[in-house]
């Protein structure tokens, strides 16, 4: 069974921290998304995926190679300029020969696979979108079916007074390939806005699937957070690698942990890692390979990266830190900030709204406090 999964969006509502890191290439709970993705693809009988990337594909084919050490077959296709969701499968098309899965990259969901193929399967149908219920369906795109889950039609944004389902797109369809004859070649042609609506035209058998799986787009900061929340406390099916040295405690490989130091699960703790003396480690917290948590630090609901350092005293919480940066002793980052990558905050700053530091930023001692 082949997928496309689509990988070229600039990720711009999460940056700074995608400035780096391609946005399917950011960890979650210390793993890169898009390979924890292809994992659980290969689970449910998915063995060839065609990642349809438009810019740093270098990074991707560094880390995933022709996806021989995940079990599946890879291809990385680069567009030679932004398609569009339905344009970048248009782009690939030459790689596709029957019913395929097409997957937004930045969707963590535990969907039934199998059980949606049976269902686009027993329908006869050309495009199945498998959709999602969401508690303020007008900040998104609404999918209305009739009795038989028939799509009826597509509202976007909708004011509460037209508002009809809760259900939304949720990124995943499967698709049969002979309707990408309706996408124009080498433009950007979107599926929501483009495609959808002509295959409602033409009268192609396209069907919703709804279903109460977890699913969350992981694309913006405050999602990017809960979802390793989520992970963390049991609500999202996700593998968590590394050992269990303690109850809801993971260790990724060798720690360095001082024996006052307080770790309240769950916590994973990347390999390479040092808690010093009377650190006190708050779940639900991820911290990165390879940083130091220097003494009487506190980290609570907070997601390091690799390669960070912080100071004596520190107090970070429900925040995120990219890769590789240097936060002084005593300084407080709360309020969901985010901090990308090789910033050196000095000693006594204080950030308790989320606010973002981009790549590099330097500030001195005390040179902040809001
Ligand atoms: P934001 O900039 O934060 O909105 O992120 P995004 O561009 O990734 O946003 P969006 O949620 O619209 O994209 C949905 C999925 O389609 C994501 O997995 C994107 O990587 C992917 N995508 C969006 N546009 C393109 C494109 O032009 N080409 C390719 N190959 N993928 C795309």
């Amino acid at each position: 069974m082949k997928a496309v999964i689509l990988v070229g969006g600039l990720g711009t509502r999460l940056r700074p921290l995608t400035c780096n890191t391609p946005k399917p290439m950011i960890p979650l709970i210390n793993q890169p998304f898009i390979e924890a993705m292809l994992m659980r693809l290969r689970e449910q009988g998915i063995d060839e995926v065609v990642l349809a990337v438009q810019y740093l594909a270098d990074r991707f084919r560094a880390a995933l190679g022709d996806g021989e050490q995940l079990g599946l077959k890879l291809h990385i296709v680069e567009e030679p300029e932004p398609r569009g969701t339905a344009g970048a499968v248009k782009n690939v098309e030459h790689l596709l020969d029957g019913t395929t899965f097409i997957f937004n990259g930045d969707v963590l969901t535990d969907l039934d696979l199998q059980g949606m193929l049976a269902f686009h399967r027993e329908q006869g149908s050309k495009v199945t979108i498998s959709l999602t219920p969401v508690e303020d369906p007008t900040q998104f795109g609404l999918v209305e079916m009739d009795g038989e889950q028939r799509v009826q039609r597509f509202l976007e944004k909708p004011r509460p007074e037209d508002i009809t389902t809760n259900l939304i797109n949720a990124g995943t369809y499967i698709i049969e390939p002979d309707v990408f004859r309706y996408v124009p070649p080498n433009q950007h042609y979107m599926f929501e806005r483009g495609l959808f609506p002509v295959v409602l035209q033409t009268g192609d058998a396209m069907f919703g699937y709804p279903s109460r799986a977890y699913w969350t787009d992981i694309g913006k900061p405050q999602t990017y957070l809960e979802v390793h929340h989520d992970i963390l406390v049991g609500k999202a099916n996700y593998h968590i690698r590394g050992a269990e040295i303690a109850p809801r405690v993971w260790a990724q490989g060798d720690v360095d942990i001082h024996p006052s130091a307080l770790i309240s699960g769950p916590v994973v703790i990347g390999a390479g890692t040092k808690i010093e003396r009377g650190a006190r480690l708050i779940g639900p917290t991820v911290i990165g390979a390879h940083c130091s948590i220097g003494s009487e630090a506190t980290i609570d609901a907070a997601v390091l990266w690799d390669g960070n350092t912080i100071g004596e005293g520190a107090s970070l919480r429900s925040c995120v830190l990219g890769h590789n940066n240097q936060i002084g002793a005593k300084t407080v980052v709360d309020g969901g900030a985010i901090i990308s990558d090789n910033c050196v905050i000095g000693p006594d700053n204080r950030f308790d709204r989320a606010i973002r530091i981009w790549p590099g930023t330097q500030l001195g001692e005390k040179a902040i406090s809001f």
